[in-house]
């Protein structure tokens, strides 16, 4: 069959190659962003009660009325925003879903994308596919702030999106006020659009607050924001989130979502709803409950050969190795993974082209004994080091 690919240079991502791998070698799991916690029990009964009763046929297709409330009444919370739920919000089949359609939706044929590298790997694929062109702009080691007059140099008549991720998967870094205030700025009168990942929202560290696309008059106006329930409510396998914008983006983004997906699973969304209303404060003590596995992460390795990249936010931890070793680092998780029983994700994936990195992304979404055993093995990393090539 004369097949032309129209993303030939797309492979299996390295999430599924390290879960498979990690499966297969009976690894510590440390590479894909899934937490070894359940969620929470309450979530589950009103998920469970939704099931048994009668909310079993399609929801409406920009989400269920009350899930759509329960979230616009937290938007009210945290940003003192007063949101039309049925015109602002749209609940998703996950955020990737929410980014592959807004893109779809808003970049045509020729039109520039500027991503930060390194970058979560479903941008690149989603503008493709749209008929858009990125433009890779590099965070630089090893603060990975955004380096504004570079994006404003890479900025032209075509640019027509810029895909911020605060806080960042993979470094862990988040944005300032003087970033959103730059980015604002140098979109302001331009037909350029702001798409804000923003799935680790509630894993800020230190005392720090996020500061959402949302929280900005200006870039809102401009800005499509996509939230993950999934990384919220440590229930990333049910994939569900939402995308906020205002009435005419969002028009936009749900004539391809609407032929995209339709609707969410409704009594998930039902559950979600009641459990957003009845528990607020479990999203407000996420950041101390991710803050102390990062911290435990932090000390365990603290004495270690590998270096940590500050992580202020995400459940991710970057190290650096590259004063062990040149190898690379996809041939170094693999070794890992075989030899010390630990899988990560190598940093280099988030680059494009793929650039030989020499770091390594360590989810600390995990329990205690997972984070001491794997952090053990870590610390012998010389012992497992291959040679370079
Ligand atoms: C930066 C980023 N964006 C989006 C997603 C996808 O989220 P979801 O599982 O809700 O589709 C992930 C998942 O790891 C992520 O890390």
């Amino acid at each position: 069959m004369n097949l032309t690919s129209k993303l030939p240079n797309t492979g299996t991502t390295i999430f599924t190659t390290m879960a498979r791998m990690a499966r297969e070698c009976e690894a510590l799991n440390l590479s894909q962003g899934v937490p070894d916690f359940d969620p929470p029990a309450a979530l589950v009964r009103a998920v469970q009660a939704s099931f048994a009763g009668a909310a079993n046929q399609y929801a409406p297709m920009p989400g269920a009325q009350p899930l759509l409330e329960a979230v616009a009444d937290n938007l009210h919370r945290r940003f003192a925003l007063r949101l039309d739920p049925q015109e602002e919000i749209t609940v998703t089949p996950g955020a990737t879903e929410a980014l592959f359609c807004a893109i779809n939706a808003l970049v045509g044929r020729d039109d520039e994308v500027i991503v930060f590298d390194p970058a979560y790997d479903c941008y690149e694929p989603a503008v493709t596919l749209a008929g858009g062109v990125v433009r890779h702009v590099p965070l630089a080691a090893p603060e990975f702030a955004v380096d504004w007059d570079h994006v404003r140099a890479t900025i032209n008549a075509r640019t027509r999106m810029i895909i911020i991720n605060s806080p960042h998967n993979p470094t862990g870094t988040v944005l300032a006020q003087d970033d959103l205030n730059q980015l604002a700025e140098l979109t302001r009168d331009s037909r350029i659009l702001v798409l804000s990942d923003e799935v680790y929202e509630y894993m800020v560290y230190d005392g720090r607050s996020h500061l959402s696309l949302l929280s900005h008059p200006e870039l809102r106006e401009r800005g499509l924001a996509v939230s993950s329930f999934g990384k919220t409510l440590h229930a990333t396998g049910w994939k569900v989130g939402y995308l906020v914008a205002p009435p005419a983006l969002t028009a936009e983004f749900r004539k391809v979502h609407q032929f995209c997906q339709f609707s969410v699973i409704n009594p998930v969304q039902l559950g979600l709803a009641q459990f957003l209303r009845d528990h607020p404060e479990h999203l407000t003590e996420l950041p101390a409950f991710f803050q102390a596995r990062r911290d435990r992460l932090a000390e365990l390795l603290g004495d270690g050969p590998l270096r940590l990249i500050p992580s202020s936010g995400t459940y991710f931890q970057m190290v650096d190795y590259r004063h062990l070793s040149g190898v690379s680092d996809v041939e170094l998780a693999e070794h890992l993974t075989r030899a010390a029983g630990v899988a990560t994700i190598p940093i280099s994936v988030f680059y494009a082209p793929e650039a030989r990195q020499h770091g390594l992304r360590l989810c600390f979404a995990k329990d205690d004994a997972t984070l001491i055993e794997a952090a053990q093995r870590l610390n012998r990393i010389e012992q497992y080091l291959p040679d370079a090539a």
